[in-house]
């Protein structure tokens, strides 16, 4: 049942580019024109969306972060991504004209259907992206976007996040081709780049036992800190939750930039610092991630860092090197979380505990 592997969990992060692809498929009608068959929104309803605000929690409230980067970008839409069980409590400003988008994959999560029943006694339609079939989240919501991950066992999500990264892309190229804001060629690149995915993911996965013997080098360590940009940042959240919930570390994720506004004191002998580094590309992402690392390791962090291929820039910095395919900025967490969930996992072998029954958790969280 885990086909081979130790754990569900293990089992789970391999099944990653099957289970991108089977999100992928059938979005492209003949015409070329991306469809989203669950949606039950009509067009109008999309043109009259002057707000989104995402709803979710944990692992999928950091799916939801990266959502905002991607939707703002193409469709213009302001977009704010809350954390479900705040939601409520802060008297949102909801009406017809917010979309409230509600990520779990459990469909089940109590803070998120709370989240929901107060959302539409607002009158605001609310849209689910969840991975299981016919549970009570999508059946309260007014329209769906199943993830087609296929049952995710291990208390841990990992194929959950990258299902729910991808139809999150999804959405936003939908609602950026009902208004108007991205043009049919603009969308079928990116749909090519999204396509491609599956083929990264399995080139990383190919590379994990680099990141097992990373791992293994890592039992004595007591504190590891993420660092990352844009969407790296919510991968590097995404990457220190793993390590709280399976190996029982401290773990911290930090927007690279706010480093210098505290977290740097954190910094002494020895302390891994993951580091997400973006792409290079036309803004000053990259070179003010490489300054980020310069600062730490100038006050004895381990840099391991998480690049793209063919990044030469990063390396005099690097005390570890993971190289990553090349892709867009948007579209990096597919691949850049690939290391930190194998890491995790590893690292909680290695120490001896239960990854797929971490202590404490359970795999849905049905009260408030
Ligand atoms: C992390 C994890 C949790 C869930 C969170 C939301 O590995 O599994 O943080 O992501 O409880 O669950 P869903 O997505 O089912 O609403």
């Amino acid at each position: 049942e885990k086909d081979g592997h130790d754990w569900f969990m293990r089992k789970e992060i391999f099944e990653q580019p099957r289970a991108v692809a089977d999100s992928l498929l059938g979005r492209r009608s003949t015409s070329g024109l991306l469809q989203l068959d669950e949606m039950r929104l009509s067009d109008d309803e999309i043109r009259d969306i002057d707000k989104i605000i995402i709803i979710a929690a944990g692992t999928s409230f950091y799916a939801g972060m990266v959502a905002k980067y991607a939707i703002e970008h193409w469709t213009r839409i302001p977009v704010e991504v809350e954390l479900s069980s705040e939601f409520r409590y802060r008297d949102p400003i909801l009406d017809h004209s917010t979309l409230v988008v509600a990520i779990s994959q459990s469909g089940e999560t109590a803070d998120t259907l709370q989240a929901i029943r107060h959302a539409r006694s607002q009158r605001s339609k609310v849209l689910a992206i969840c991975n299981t079939n016919g549970s009570t989240i999508p059946r309260e919501s007014d329209a769906v976007i199943y993830t087609h991950a296929g049952p995710e066992i291990g208390v841990a999500s990992t194929k959950g996040f990258l299902t729910q990264l991808v139809a999150c892309y999804l959405l936003a190229l939908y609602v950026a081709q009902v208004k108007g804001t991205r043009f049919g060629d603009e969308i079928e690149e990116v749909m090519s780049q999204l396509e491609a995915m599956p083929d990264h993911i399995a080139t990383v996965l190919a590379g994990a036992e680099q990141v097992y013997d990373l791992a293994r080098a890592h039992t004595g360590t007591r504190s590891v800190l993420f660092l990352g940009r844009h969407a790296g940042y919510p991968v590097a959240l995404e990457g220190a939750l793993k390590l709280k919930e399976i190996a029982y570390l401290h773990a911290e994720g930090f927007a690279a930039g706010e480093l210098k506004h505290g977290p740097i004191a954190l910094v002494e002998q020895g302390l891994p610092v993951l580091c997400v580094v973006p792409p290079r590309g036309r803004d000053q992402l990259h070179e003010k991630m490489i300054s980020g690392i310069q600062e730490v390791r100038a006050r004895g962090a381990q840099t391991i860092c998480l690049a793209e291929e063919g990044d030469t820039r990063i390396e005099p910095y690097a005390d570890v090197l993971i190289r990553l395919p090349k892709v867009p900025v948007l579209l990096q967490p597919l691949v850049a979380v690939v290391p930190l969930q194998l890491f995790a996992c590893e690292l909680a072998t290695a120490l001896g505990h239960d990854v797929d029954q971490p202590r404490n958790l359970a795999k849905s969280v049905t009260v408030e």
